[in-house]
């Protein structure tokens, strides 16, 4: 069933295609592709050491318009740049630039050789309306619905699973950053009305409903965004994988912090350096946490999920120390708010957004407390959206 949210992603499609023709000039027609974001509502920082994450897609996300050439050009820009990137097929930049073509060009590299040496080139240009670097996946989404058109236009004929290694091979290889397998899954493998239970250890995944008549996702975007985030991403997961290379020794079962168990953790937690220790810590209990949070909304307690969304936040506080004063706020001002189930940060922190989970009925309520607490405290709106769910990366037609 088409939802108001699909006839507003085919109505701004229509309008990016438009700018494609402006972009590029008159030629064939272009075809339209949209891939969602996400928002990861427990198993915070659990994906690169192996444990369970619950994130779901949302309906805001990455627009792709691609047209086919005659000849092997390549031709990318998007509505956020006035550059043109011009390349020969066979001739694709083998470094990155640090900029954000690196992803579609990442993706590119990966499916080239995938395609026959006569296979035509194209021009795309890609938009959207995720905001970009808050922490709601804008990267997984261009990677995901960048190998997803290219493998519908070029017709390469990639499962899901294979759209979703292509945007994962592409993150980790050519734009080079050591992320999880969180992201890509959780677009790639999107379901509208549910939550994707995805254990990192073995990726094996199942699809948990979401009682959307009943309850919202909001987001409140704290507007903060740190340049050094990608660097103290990657400090925390050098920082697992050094904890796990001490407490393997006394658990030697195990392959990954996920499994680590609390009691291995607490008769050898003076062999790990403070902060190492806080780390591991909050690893091993965002574990059962999550385990926790599952098992209450299967039993179809959604205050027993939120309540694991708010642990979750003081842990991320406390412990793993990737929240900001401006997040904390915003979960402090949603969990004061009555219909409010559960509030935490969502994505990796260090600025970004904070996902509210709450009853529908409330969303005015929460938007006012919200905005009141952070303008007298921060000077600025954090302009809390509620969003829809998603089906994942799709060919959009009929416009
Ligand atoms: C970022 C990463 C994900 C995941 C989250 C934290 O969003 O891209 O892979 O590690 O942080 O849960």
């Amino acid at each position: 069933m088409a939802t108001s949210s699909d006839s507003s992603i085919a109505e701004e499609l229509e309008r990016h295609c438009l700018s494609l023709v402006d972009r590029f000039g008159a030629g064939a027609s272009p075809r339209a592709f949209f891939a969602p974001g996400r928002v990861n509502l427990m198993g915070a920082h659990l994906d690169y050491n192996g444990g369970p994450v619950m994130p779901t897609a949302i309906d805001r996300g990455t627009f792709v318009a691609v047209r086919l050439r005659r000849d092997r050009r390549l031709r990318i820009a998007s509505v956020l740049d006035a550059r043109v990137l011009e390349f020969d097929l066979d001739e694709l930049p083998a470094v990155r630039a640090g900029r954000w073509s690196d992803y579609p060009i990442g993706v590119l590299r990966e499916l080239c050789t995938r395609v026959p040496h006569d296979a035509p080139g194209l021009e795309i240009l890609f938009g959207g309306n995720l905001p970009i670097g808050a922490g709601l996946s804008s990267s997984a989404s261009i990677c995901v619905g960048t190998a997803f058109a290219l493998d519908r236009v070029w017709g390469i004929g990639l499962s899901r699973q294979e759209i979703v290694s292509t945007a994962l091979a592409a993150e980790r290889g050519f734009v080079g950053v050591q992320c999880g397998i969180m992201d890509p899954f959780a677009i790639g493998l999107a379901r509208t009305g549910h939550i994707l239970w995805l254990d990192c250890k073995d990726e094996s995944s199942a699809y948990l409903p979401l009682d959307s008549a009943h309850h919202a996702i909001a987001v409140a975007d704290s507007l903060v965004r740190r340049e050094l985030a990608q660097g103290a991403f990657n400090e925390r997961v050098q920082q697992c994988a050094q904890a796990f290379s001490t407490l393997r020794r006394h658990q030697p079962s195990a392959t990954c912090l996920r499994d680590i168990s609390r009691e291995v953790l607490d008769r050898h937690r003076a062999e790990l350096d403070p902060i190492l220790a806080r780390r591991a810590q909050h690893v091993v209990d965002e574990v059962r946490r999550t385990f926790r949070a599952r098992d209450a909304l299967l039993r179809g307690d959604p205050s027993g999920f939120g309540a694991e969304m708010l642990r979750a936040h003081a842990s991320l506080r406390d412990l793993f120390e990737v929240s900001v004063p401006e997040l904390d706020q915003l979960v402090e001002s949603a969990s004061a708010c009555a219909g409010v189930l559960g509030a935490r940060l969502t994505g990796a922190g260090f600025g970004g957004c904070v996902v509210v989970l709450l009853e529908r009925g409330a969303e005015e309520r929460v938007r006012a407390r919200i905005t009141e607490d952070y303008v007298r405290r921060f000077h600025r709106d954090p302009a809390l959206a509620i969003f829809g769910g998603d089906s994942g990366p799709r060919e959009v037609t009929g416009f």
